[in-house]
């Protein structure tokens, strides 16, 4: 089980399964040139950020209604979009939205850079997010590391350190699973792995396109990794 043969077997089944997303482009869509526009991308991975797709796709669609370009977010008043976030929580990252918005139409023309070196630091951009624009916008080699993606990583090499320590080595597996082919569609199919059939609880073992090589399905550990440290 080569990498490359793992990132093409999850790239088949992601042609086939791809959850539709407001913001997403459809595999064959991509694959007939349409390009995602970087300010929807980012602007769903912020919103993304401890709230699940369902709950975002409503506000996700209101927020580009009223606001359909970085520019127009960044002439918005702070207590408009103030108003627009409530209910999605964790609030300083809609003051860091508008932040990096305003930089992003004032400092660069309201175009978003395309580098991870360029995206982190901006406000609000960290390492996950910084990672999810360049390759999900830009389709940039990065590897994207969430909670979905540490477990299938946690799973798939039958790692049974805890988290948090087991980080950098789950990161490490996924980088070196990350493709330099449509590297923007194999992040998203990761995540939409981890969501649908590599889920916390009763994972789908028998339908997933990596059942072959996890070697915790071998082992009948799936269900319990990753393991975390008690609080
Ligand atoms: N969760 C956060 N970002 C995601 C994405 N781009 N695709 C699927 N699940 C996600």
């Amino acid at each position: 089980h080569s990498a490359d043969a793992l990132s093409r077997d999850l790239l088949d089944w992601y042609d086939v399964h791809a959850r539709a997303m407001p913001w997403r482009v459809a595999p064959a869509d991509r694959a007939q040139g349409v390009i995602p526009d970087p300010y929807r991308i980012w602007l769903s991975e912020v919103m993304l950020q401890q709230t699940t797709v369902a709950a975002v796709k409503d506000y996700f669609e209101r927020f580009t209604r009223r606001w359909p370009t970085v520019t127009d977010l960044a002439a918005a008043q702070d207590a408009d979009v103030m108003g627009e976030w409530a209910g999605l929580g964790y609030y300083a990252r809609a003051r860091n939205l508008l932040k990096c918005a305003r930089v992003i139409s004032t400092e660069r023309d309201g175009r978003f850079p395309d580098s991870y070196e360029e995206l982190i630091g901006l406000p609000g951009i960290g390492p996950y997010t910084a990672a999810a624009v360049a390759a999900i916008a830009f389709d940039r080699p990065e590897t994207v590391l969430d909670g979905n993606v540490e477990r299938v990583m946690a799973r798939l090499h039958d790692e049974h350190a805890p988290l948090p320590g087991v980080k950098p080595i789950l990161k490490a597996h996924a980088a070196a699973l990350t493709p330099q082919h449509r590297p923007g569609d194999y992040a998203q199919a990761v995540m939409d792995l981890g969501a649908t059939i590599c889920t916390p609880k009763s994972p789908a073992c028998g339908i997933c396109p990596w059942r072959a090589p996890c070697r915790a399905r071998t082992e009948g550990t799936a269900a319990d990794l990753p393991r975390k440290t008690p609080k």
